[in-house]
């Protein structure tokens, strides 16, 4: 007797911000449903534990397009996303919200512990700031053109053409993607924490670790190799948890912080909900349990990594045990786009569908090791060539033979033959197997596996030709049609964790005893069957036509063509700048020799960060004749700067002036006063001149290029 494993499951939590689609179900929620299906049925005790996560910026951006606050946007995709998951069979023991309070206290427990205890760090910075709509921008809510390779829509963080990972400081016109101005850099303090302090014991934990996924082991492995840095957790937002401190106001956790801390409060309240409030401990807290978390490969830093930290800052809290990381869903041979409508929503699925149709073709096509492509085709093919020709045929061709000749009751008090017993050890043993490439997280050989229990099935029946032996010998022909429904009860139990709805009916249909969802697993294949009486046969699988994939087909035949066009506009653009860059190249080589000998790229210029600064104050420096102290507004930041100025302008002269500045230089001590920048001057052999600008329409802080 295998001893019974104590297991808490979780998927990830997804955004709401929007409904789900197949490439989140083939990530993170499928392949945890099968995981704890099939634990359940082994007699393990496993809690399965997902919410929606419900803070971040996106959320703030979503609900104000649609004019809505952000509480009313995540009030409705809870409830859309929570019945795209029971639609689907996903059956979580509780799928929380990170916006209850449970959730909000938790967080700012552990922030709190971790602050008490030292282990955060505050750190001032600057940062993209929205003025018309009062925020702080994240790297990825700033557009503007790559200084690479021109791509005009690059974001903050990383330009998508290019793959450069960029400072968003360093983008040439940046726009804040949400108003569609330019954004002024602002000041702002945070708090981090140091993760490189926890980076060697990540590391030893993770080494461990023998038998995690090569993708999971790979990410971390690069991570250390760049050596951890100091992560915010902490941001500048209306909508969030309180940073638990005084003098926060405005001040929210950083959604990847509180995320993760909701599988614990979705523990919390699952224990509250079933009325023993300290059994979440049980799960967190006990070291026999193991925790699991189903995700997607975009997700593995902050499991792997950065949770980790979250949990080795607080006390007794267990590590995972698995992060079962899957790669990534492309549809009809292209990347997923949510934002371009190019994908598979779950509501509109199963408006036209069955949810057991595209369970399995999923588990059959996971993306486990590599990316991996759905089509509507495939969908087809799974559904009439695998689960209609193959398990369909043989319930149906078992079930309506039954009957037909023997009045639907299974017959009792049969001899078996060598043959019999050879087919229900294979289904013994298909059992077995399937279980274990189950636990080991290959789905896609598992839901094989299956399936060829169901087709040595269908050999079994064409081989001893039952329709036969009810005229030639009824005894056998019982025998067979015994072995039949015992073999059926084997599919019924291997099938379950992929199709559950199908197998609840056929359940039923075939009038089996006690509950599906309690057959022991190793044991379904030696049930009793003799003396059931099934219920009328139905079809369990019905073929889809060409003619029902169809407007899925055109459907996304019509995103395409969008994204091409857009695609087009974008390559056109980039196609421009290049040029331009080249031309200007080209024409800056004519005078060499008589400006300047030595040539610098355009990227070495676009690197100098010049502003326009309206002097606030100036004073001489005591004991230095050349030096003005000035200070110098750059909209919402004020810099003091030195200049050389003193022998040509007096204080009184410069106050006001609109000037150009260089404000990415490092600061560096005149006299012992810090200087913050450089004045640009025109400079002759008896005059320095200050340059200045006086359009109306550049303010303190307008960048120049
Ligand atoms: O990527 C996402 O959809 C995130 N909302 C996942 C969060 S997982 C967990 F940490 F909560
Ligand atoms: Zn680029």
């Amino acid at each position: 007797m295998t001893k019974k494993r104590k297991l808490l499951v979780t998927s990830a939590l997804p955004y709401s911000n929007g409904p789900i689609h197949i490439g989140h179900i083939a990530g993170a929620y499928l392949p945890a449903d099968i995981f704890v299906r099939y634990h359940r049925l082994k007699g393990d005790d496993v809690v399965f534990i997902c919410g929606a996560d419900e803070h971040g910026v996106p959320i703030t951006i979503a609900a104000r397009k649609r004019g809505i606050t952000p509480q009313q946007l995540v009030d409705e995709y809870y409830v859309l996303n929570r019945d795209s998951f029971a639609g689907l069979g996903i059956k979580f023991d509780n799928f929380s919200r990170t916006s209850l309070l449970i959730h909000h206290a938790t967080s700012q427990e552990f922030f709190l512990k971790m602050h008490r205890d030292g282990k955060l760090v505050s750190k001032e910075s600057k940062q993209f700031y929205d003025e018309e709509h009062k925020m702080f921008l994240a790297d990825r809510y700033v557009q503007g053109t790559c200084p690479h390779c021109g791509n005009t829509n690059a974001r903050g963080d990383q330009c998508e053409k290019c793959g450069s990972w960029l400072d968003p400081m360093s983008l040439i016109n940046p726009r804040s993607t949400i108003s569609g101005t330019v954004p002024v850099v602002r000041s702002t303090t945070h708090w981090y924490l140091p993760m490189a302090r926890f980076q060697k014991e990540l590391e030893e934990w993770l080494a461990t670790k023998k038998d995690w996924k090569d993708n999971v082991m790979n990410y971390c492995g690069g991570w250390f190799k760049e050596g951890l840095g100091d992560r915010a957790i902490t941001r500048d937002l209306e909508w969030g948890i309180p940073v638990p401190l005084p003098d926060s106001e405005g001040k929210v956790l950083y959604v990847w912080f509180d995320a993760p801390i909701g599988y614990i409060s979705a523990t919390k309240e699952w224990a509250e909900k079933i009325g023993e409030p300290e059994r979440w401990k049980d799960y967190w807290k006990n070291p026999e349990c193991e925790i699991i978390h189903f995700i997607g490969k975009d997700n593995i830093v902050f499991h792997a990594i950065f949770f980790p930290a979250v949990l080795m800052a607080q006390e007794g809290y267990n590590l995972p045990s698995q992060i079962p990381a899957n790669e990534f869903l492309n549809l009809e041979g292209r990347k997923l786009s949510t934002s371009r409508d190019y994908a598979v929503w779950v509501p509109d699925y199963l408006k036209s569908f069955a949810p057991d149709i595209l369970r399995y073709t999923l588990a059959a096509n996971l993306p486990e090791n590599k990316d991996a492509d759905f089509s509507w085709k495939m969908l087809q093919r799974c559904n009439n060539d695998e689960l209609a020709n193959i398990l369909g045929n043989f319930i149906n061709r078992t079930a309506t033979f039954l009957q037909k000749y023997f009045d639907g009751k299974v017959p009792e008090n049969v001899k078996l033959s060598a043959d019999d017993e050879a087919v229900l050890d294979e289904m013994r043993l298909g059992l077995q197997e399937t279980g274990d490439l189950i636990d080991h997280y290959k789905n896609r050989q598992a839901v094989g596996r299956a399936m060829d229990m169901a087709r040595a099935a269908n050999r079994y029946y064409d081989a001893s030709e039952p329709w036969k032996l009810r005229k030639e010998n009824m005894e056998r022909c019982a025998a067979v049609m015994y072995t039949c429904v015992r073999i059926i009860r084997a599919l019924n139990t291997v099938f379950f964790p992929f199709i559950p709805f199908s197998m609840e009916e056929l359940f039923s249909m075939m009038g089996f005893e006690g509950k599906l969802e309690e057959t022991p697993w190793n044991e379904a294949w030696k049930l009793e069957a003799a003396g059931l009486k099934i219920n009328e046969p139905k079809i369990l699988f019905s073929k889809l036509e060409d003619k029902d994939i169809e407007p899925e087909l055109e459907r996304l035949a019509k995103a395409v063509e969008r994204m091409e066009k857009e695609e087009a506009e974008e390559k056109k653009a980039a196609d421009e700048y290049a040029k331009a860059a080249e031309e200007k190249k080209a024409s800056g080589e004519t005078p060499e020799g008589t400006i300047s000998l030595a040539k610098i790229s355009i990227e070495d210029l676009e690197k100098i960060d010049l502003r326009v600064g309206r002097i606030l104050s100036a004073e001489a420096v005591p004991k230095a004749d050349k030096l003005l102290k000035l200070q110098v507004s750059f909209g919402t930041e004020e810099r003091q700067i030195l200049a050389g100025i003193a022998l040509y302008y007096k204080p009184e002269d410069v106050i006001g002036k609109n000037v150009v500045a260089v404000c990415n230089l490092p600061y560096r001590k005149l006299r012992g006063l810090e200087s913050q920048g450089m004045l640009l001057c025109a400079c002759t052999e008896d005059k320095v001149t200050l340059l200045t600008t006086d359009s109306p329409e550049v303010g303190p802080g307008t960048p120049i290029q």
